[in-house]
Order: C-alpha cells, then structure tokens, then sequence
C-alpha cells in the first residue's frame, strides 16, 4: 500500500472509531472557542475597494464558460478587479467569519496567498489575503517569476499568468476537533476554494488553472508559514488570449 492511500486509509471513519470521534467533536463545541482568520500586524497592507454584488454574468454562463486557459496575459488585475475578485471568493459574508467556501466545523481554516511577480499598483511580493480587512498584507518584498516556475514546477505548462494563488491549510485549528481526518477536510475545502477562484476568475473575464505540481515544503518556507500550516494547492491567474 502505498504511502497515500495508506494515510486514507488510517483517516476513515469507521464504526469502531465513531463514538471517540463524535465525542472528540462534542468537547471541541462545548469549549466554544472561535477560531478568527489570520492576519499579519505589522506588516505593509494594500487596502482593496470594497464592491456591490453583480448579477450579471449569470451562474450558470458562468459554470459553462469556465476553462482552464493555456496562455494567459501577464497583466496585473486593477485593484477593483482583485479586490472583488478575492471577496466574492473568499470574503467574508456572514456571522463567526463565514464565506463562500464551506468549511468543516466552520472553522474557517484556509489561508489565501497570492503571489505578484510583476511592478504596478501592488509591489512586487508575497501577499496575504485578509479576510477581516479585505486588504493584502505583504509577507515577502520579492518575487522572481524565475524563481516561483522553480518552486511550482506546473508553472512552465501555462505560458505567461499574472498572479498566482497558494492555498494554505491551518492544521492545528482543524486538528482540535478532527484529528487527523482534520487534514482531509483542508484538501476538500481548498478544492471548494479552487472551484470558487476558478469561477469567479472567470465570471471577471479572467482564467484561473489549478495547479498540481508544487514544492510544498519549499513553499512554506517561502511564505515563513509556521510549522503546522500546509501548502494544499496553487494556482495561476490572468487573463486568457485563447
Ligand atoms: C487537482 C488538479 C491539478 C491540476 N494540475 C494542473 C497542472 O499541474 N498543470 C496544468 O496545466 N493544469 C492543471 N490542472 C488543470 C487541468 O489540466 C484542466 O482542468 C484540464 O485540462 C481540463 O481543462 P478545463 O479546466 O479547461 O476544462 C489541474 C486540475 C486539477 C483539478
């Protein structure tokens, strides 16, 4: 059995493990401890306008446009394009920090990066989308497209692409009330966040691909992520000239 699906395996649900895991979730609730979306004090934030609701493309033009494009334009997003953008897909939109993504036990455990190799409203860098805020906080000063195709190796199968998504996974707010089937629910939930980047990426007139090939750990420590966040999934924006 190989090392995957082994740690599938060791993380299903079964009836023997039912009631240690139920009551695992149980005590989590009683705690009640609300667990807020991170963010980065003290460091440089760019402040992202706020926008109305649009119910022009419709959903389901949207659904049907959505693709995966080939070749995508460099050009930085405006700030308004970026900052809808991120809220529509992972803003918050209702009580205890709720969003679009659904989220286990509604702890709201993923944290969105964005990385800007490029000069223009917003520097060069490693950025942190706040949810609370609705701003960027900037992480790193630098960011060497050369040096990112390196650290995600799925970047030299799309040419050009202005801004790439890394999607994070906070193990310990999960891992209170789930264990390890705790880090399942990230995976799931950073496809749900995908999806939501995928579509409203295309909604905007914008094309964002999933990318699976990525130096996780180097990533990390790229981003200074503590020891228990997870890279879970990346992914490359920008308009499409297909
Ligand atoms: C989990 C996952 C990983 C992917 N990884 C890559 C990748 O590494 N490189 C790439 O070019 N596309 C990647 N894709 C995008 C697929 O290639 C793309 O969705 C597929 O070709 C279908 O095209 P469409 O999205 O336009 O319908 C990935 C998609 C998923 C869901």
């Amino acid at each position: 059995m190989n090392q995957l699906v082994s740690w599938l395996r060791l993380t299903e649900l079964d009836r023997i493990n039912l009631p240690d895991m139920a009551e695992r979730i149980a005590q989590a609730e009683a705690d009640g401890s609300v667990v807020e979306p991170r963010s980065y004090p003290g460091y440089p934030t760019w402040r992202l306008p706020r926008s109305h609701q649009r119910w022009w493309p419709s959903f389901d033009a949207t659904l049907a446009k959505r693709r995966c494009g080939r070749t995508l334009e460099t050009k930085l997003p405006d700030a308004r394009t970026l900052g809808q953008l991120l809220h529509t897909a992972h803003g918050i939109t209702g009580d205890f920090f709720r969003g679009p993504t659904p989220s286990a036990g509604g702890l709201q455990a993923l944290e969105l990066f964005v990385v800007n190799w490029q000069r223009g409203w917003l520097p060069e860098g490693v950025y942190h989308y706040d949810r609370c805020g609705h701003l960027l906080s900037q992480i790193v000063s630098v960011a060497d497209a050369e040096r990112w195709r390196e650290l995600v190796p799925s970047l030299h199968q799309v040419e050009g692409g202005a801004l790439l998504w890394l999607l994070i996974g906070d193990t310990p707010r999960v891992a209170t009330k789930y264990g390890e089937r705790g880090d399942r629910f990230l995976l799931l939930e950073a496809g749900h966040l995908m999806q939501n980047l995928c579509l409203v990426s295309t909604s905007l007139g914008l094309s964002t691909v999933p990318l699976g090939g990525c130096l996780e750990r180097e990533v990390a420590q790229e981003l200074k992520l503590p020891r228990g966040d997870r890279v879970l999934y990346a992914g490359v924006c920008g308009r499409s000239v297909e």
